[in-house]
């Protein structure tokens, strides 16, 4: 996968992208990165890539002419691009649209500064506008960073044996289970005993009921729609929280037909 990221803060993407798995995938050659400095896509004297905005107001707007030069020089002719611009006003990001864009060819991740872009590069070239969250940063620098990194890890071959992407958190919709390493005990706190038994069975229904607790503390909205299969509603019997997840999914559904 082909990921390019438009700003004018270049430096940003420098150390992130040096580290750990996003550094492997680059020296494994499974991604290539492209930092493209929009200021190197201003004509004019003083490579201006924002000014006033028409009808007044505070702040500055980025120019269209410099992105849209800049994006052309980044897109892949005849790859299968998507332009994503990070700003607070964009479709809150998530794992499935993490999936979803690992499967183009090329991302492009234009990233917004000041009061926004120009409202007509936006029309023209942009696929889809993504926020990583109710909060303003100050720049889309530090989102693109973090849709780019969501994105790798999950493109084939990216994570190693023992890393498998499978399990995460809002992969299977629910959270994922706690964990625990040695030593068995820690500071008078034992691990729990199941996890030692070596009965993989045992060990998965233990962590299916973490998941649906986990979930039900805090992120009860991540049960909405959510099916278990027969064996699976036993064991959550069994660990005495089936009543209430049966509760949470039903609630959800009457708050969503409500709505609707
Ligand atoms: N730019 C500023 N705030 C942002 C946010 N929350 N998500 C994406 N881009 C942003």
């Amino acid at each position: 996968m082909f990921i390019d990221c438009l700003t004018i803060f270049p430096e940003f993407f420098v150390s992130p992208l040096q580290e750990g798995i996003v550094r492997r995938a680059l020296l494994d050659g499974k991604i290539e990165i492209g930092v493209h400095n929009i200021r190197e896509y201003a004509t004019d004297r003083h490579s201006m890539t924002d000014d006033r905005p028409f009808g007044g107001g505070e702040g500055m707007v980025m120019k269209p002419e410099p992105l849209s030069r800049c994006l052309h020089a980044a897109r892949k002719e005849g790859a299968d691009s998507r332009v994503i611009l990070l700003s607070p006003v964009g479709e809150q990001f998530d794992q499935k649209m993490a999936e979803r864009l690992a499967s183009h060819e090329q991302l492009i991740l234009v990233c917004g500064r000041y009061e926004g872009v120009d409202e007509r590069f936006r029309q023209q070239y942009v696929d889809e506008e993504i926020s990583i969250g109710d909060y303003v940063l100050t720049g889309g620098e530090l989102a693109a960073l973090v849709v780019l990194d969501a994105v790798i890890r999950l493109l084939p071959g990216v994570l190693g044996c023992g890393e498998s992407a499978t399990n995460d958190s809002f992969s299977c919709g629910l959270l994922k289970h706690r964990q625990y390493t040695r030593p068995r005990v820690f500071e008078n706190m034992a691990v729990p005993e199941v996890l030692l038994s070596g009965d993989h069975a045992a060990v998965a229904r233990h962590r299916l009921v973490e998941s649906v607790v986990l979930t039900l503390q805090r992120r009860p909205d991540l049960l909405a729609g959510m099916r278990f299969t027969p064996a699976e509603r036993k064991t959550l019997r069994q660990a005495g929280v089936l009543d209430q997840v049966d509760t949470a999914i039903r609630t959800l559904a009457q708050e969503k037909s409500h709505e609707g």
